[in-house]
């Protein structure tokens, strides 16, 4: 279909996204972060995946606070506020705070809109919880809103996002959440674990293709907003398991030699190449609390389902001191 090979006129051009664009294919092993699948359409893809037979991390997760909501609230404690590292899901976040009852929530997010609407929405439910959101990245330092100073601080970091990072961004990104929630904190974090290998690639791999449409999403956003020339018919959605960093990688397999051009320069691409668009690490329960000790967090609580499928572990800021 020549229509694919067609450059459109970019309607977006964020300088960031073509950036990462151009230095990550010019790599030996092609690459674009993952945080460019989530557009609008890409947050309604995964909105979908999170619902599929096979995917079954958001429903353990939520199944795990739902029935361990009194344990939670008991070792975590109530009131105090509830800063959480993203926007928040319209079904974990009123989950946990019904459970911890916080004085304040502080959702933090890149995308201020969303935030904002979100925010709305879930005051409406909660009259008498003062939300206070904050526009910021929460890879990065920043401060805290002036209203929750004083109060018991509780971090949430749910749906194993953290699996997106490797260990050492991963490290960086909880000393990070350590050094904005400070001393005497805690965190409760979601966690998806090492299982069956094959149940592992369905929830990457599903039969309907919402994952592969979530996947190949990236290349119609390369050619909508950065005007790319990309046969999105040349490429197949791939998700592997790689056993030696315990993690599914997202690849977009091309099922013939292609290129792709973009600004001048063209990305050769022989059949079998990949663009590698995702990772999601999986840990062991050993793995877990091993990474969460090196961001600074120690685990103090952990609560799974029955079959082990999900960890949701509550840890508490290291104190700054030397061990014995
Ligand atoms: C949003 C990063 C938790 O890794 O399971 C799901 C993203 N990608 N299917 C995950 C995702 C493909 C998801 N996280």
């Amino acid at each position: 279909m020549p229509e694919t090979l067609e450059a459109e006129t970019p309607t977006t051009a964020d300088p960031a996204f073509r950036e990462d664009v151009l230095n990550g294919l010019a790599q030996a092993q092609p690459a674009v972060p993952a945080r460019w699948l989530y557009d609008r359409r890409g947050s309604e893809l995964f909105d979908d995946i999170t619902r599929l037979e096979e995917y079954y991390p958001t429903r353990t997760e939520t199944a795990i606070m739902r029935d361990n909501a009194a344990a939670i609230a008991a070792a975590a404690g109530t009131g105090g506020a509830l800063i959480e590292f993203g926007a928040g899901s319209a079904t974990k976040t009123p989950l946990i705070i019904d459970a911890l009852r916080p004085d304040h929530y502080v959702p933090i997010d890149i995308s201020g809109d969303y935030l904002r609407a979100s925010a709305a929405a879930l005051q409406a439910d909660h009259p008498d919880l003062a939300i206070d959101p904050v526009a910021a990245d929460f890879t990065k330092p920043f401060d805290l809103p002036r209203e929750i100073a004083g109060l018991d601080r509780i971090g949430f970091f749910p749906g194993s996002t953290i699996g997106n990072f490797v260990p050492r961004s991963a490290t960086d990104l909880l000393r990070t959440f350590r050094d904005i929630l400070r001393d005497g904190s805690r965190l409760l974090i979601g966690m998806d674990r090492i299982k069956d290998l094959d149940r592992l690639r369905a929830a990457y791999d599903d039969r309907e293709g919402v994952t592969a449409a979530f996947n190949k999403n990236l290349l119609t956003r390369m050619k909508r907003e950065l005007g790319a020339e990309v046969d999105e018919d040349a490429f197949v959605h791939e998700g592997r398991w790689n056993e030696m960093l315990g993690r599914i990688e997202m690849h977009l397999v091309a099922v013939r030699d292609t290129v792709i051009t973009l600004d001048g320069h063209r990305f050769a691409f022989p059949e079998g190449a990949t663009i590698h668009t995702e990772n999601s690490h999986k840990y062991g329960p050993r793995g877990a609390r091993c990474l969460l000790l090196a961001g600074g967090w120690t685990p103090t609580h952990e609560w799974t389902d029955a079959n082990h499928d999900f960890a949701f572990i509550l840890a508490e800021a290291q104190p700054n001191r030397f061990a014995p």
